[in-house]
């Protein structure tokens, strides 16, 4: 079996290392893969954006057997409609389903019409109509703090907490007119902010059933104590602590009328699915939806699965994950992520790692690149996220202090981290 996996961050490099368990797995390429990657599978230039032929050409010349997407940007713009055009297979959603996380007016009116809980929302498709809608905002139930969405893809930083009306309007402005995150802030969702805890629920999704995974939690500020600007992710633990009875408002109220929007639909969605979920007083709302694994998350899910991987994906293609029963460890992993000093806003890169086979094929630690390259030998930074440290153990503490002791072994200069994931 040879796979090609598209993306090259620390989500990509625990996918990767997951496949590798199965011995069926005789070769992977990664595109573009990382500096940690390149140990394990052959790196193979990232084809132009859009250009999904390009990777039907690659796939069909290197006689790869199955691809994988690991990031939104290629699945909201249909790569998997291609391949599946070629009969090629490929694991991830169609650019229809996509449009649960590449359109937030989609993924709205989805949860509207399907009884799905979430935050109440106001579309605006342009400019004036947003000022109309500021200027008479006393008329209506919302009120400030206001959350303002971009409706397409942003890199994460397409959502905006608004606190009085000055900002709204300014924010309105760069994404309507200055278009700062370019066609995806065309048109925008203005919404009522919700207080709680976030948790990411992610599901594997054949369109008739889903299995769930390990819940997991994204420490998204870039600093201790949920201070500075958010990020990608500097950190993540699952399992995160839910009750039993929030599961199961989860299943009931979230998951299910979820499935049965897919089927009212005609949406095939074969993939992973995820629900990132605010824990308000009055029960779980849905804040978001992402087609693929979230990270840094997977780098904390994927060592708690015991099933293999590969087999699961092969059953969400074939639509037969029923059969598939998941085996989880009775475990915890624990994820921080070193940075490059100021990230998430400009960085230097190119700063040689040190300490890397003090923590390699240590019991309980894991190792996931994101942004590195490796030459002659060397590991250098080539990115805003570095590393994904992980520490596993059979509770929150063990895991966390595991994470911190190996974490304490790497160093490059100017290296930045949080000292709180998991406290
Ligand atoms: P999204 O891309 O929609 O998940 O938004 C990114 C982040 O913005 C979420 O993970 C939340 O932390 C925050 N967020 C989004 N929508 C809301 C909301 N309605 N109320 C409070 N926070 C929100
Ligand atoms: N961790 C959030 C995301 O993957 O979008």
């Amino acid at each position: 079996m040879k796979i090609l996996v598209i993306g090259g961050g620390g989500r990509e490099h625990a996918i990767i290392w997951k496949l590798k368990q199965n011995p069926e797995v005789k070769e992977i390429f990664s595109s573009p893969g990382n500096g940690g990657i390149s140990e394990s599978a052959t790196l193979l230039p990232a084809c132009a954006e859009n250009d999904w032929n390009s990777y039907v050409n690659l796939v069909k010349s290197k006689k790869i057997d199955l691809t994988i997407v690991g990031p939104e940007g290629p699945l909201a713009s249909g790569i998997v409609d291609v391949f599946k055009e070629k009969k090629l297979k490929i694991f991830g959603p169609s650019k229809e389903c996509a449009q649960l996380e590449g359109s937030k007016i989609f993924a709205k009116n989805f949860m509207k019409k399907h009884g799905i809980p979430t935050a109440n929302f106001k579309v605006l498709e342009h400019h004036k109509e947003a000022l109309n809608f500021l200027a008479n905002l006393s008329l209506t139930t919302y009120k400030f703090p206001l959350v303002i969405k971009a409706d397409g893809l942003a890199q994460g930083k397409g959502v905006v907490i608004c606190q009085t009306m000055e900002e709204a309007k300014t924010i309105i402005g760069e994404m309507m007119v200055k278009k700062i995150f370019g066609p995806a802030g065309k048109k925008i969702i203005v919404e009522d902010k919700l207080e709680g805890r976030e948790v990411s629920i992610l599901a594997f999704c054949d369109g008739q059933n889903l299995k769930i995974l390990p819940q997991a939690q994204d420490y998204k500020r870039a600093f201790d104590q949920d201070l500075g600007p958010n990020t990608g992710g500097m950190g993540s633990i699952a399992p995160s602590p839910l009750t039993e009875s929030q599961i199961k408002e989860i299943e009931r109220f979230i998951l299910q009328p979820f499935l049965k929007g897919l089927q009212n639909e005609n949406l095939d969605y074969r993939g992973i699915i995820y629900f990132g979920i605010m824990l308000t007083e009055n029960g779980a709302n849905v804040l978001e939806f992402n087609v693929r694994f979230g990270d840094p998350e997977t780098q904390v899910i994927l060592p708690l699965i015991e099933t293999d991987l590969l087999e699961i994906m092969e059953a969400v293609i074939s639509q037969t994950l029923s059969k598939i029963s998941l085996k989880i460890l009775n475990q915890t992993a624990v994820s921080a992520v070193l940075a490059s000093n100021g990230y998430p806003g400009k960085y230097e890169t190119d700063k040689e790692i040190f300490g890397l086979n003090e923590i390699e094929q240590k019991e309980n630690i894991l190792c996931f690149h994101a942004g590195t390259i490796k030459k002659d030998g060397k590991f250098f930074t080539s990115g805003g996220r570095v590393l994904n440290i992980v520490g596993l153990g059979g509770s929150r503490e063990e895991a966390k202090n595991n994470c911190y002791a190996a974490l304490s072994k790497i160093s490059f200069e100017k290296m930045q981290f949080r000292t709180d994931i998991a406290s």
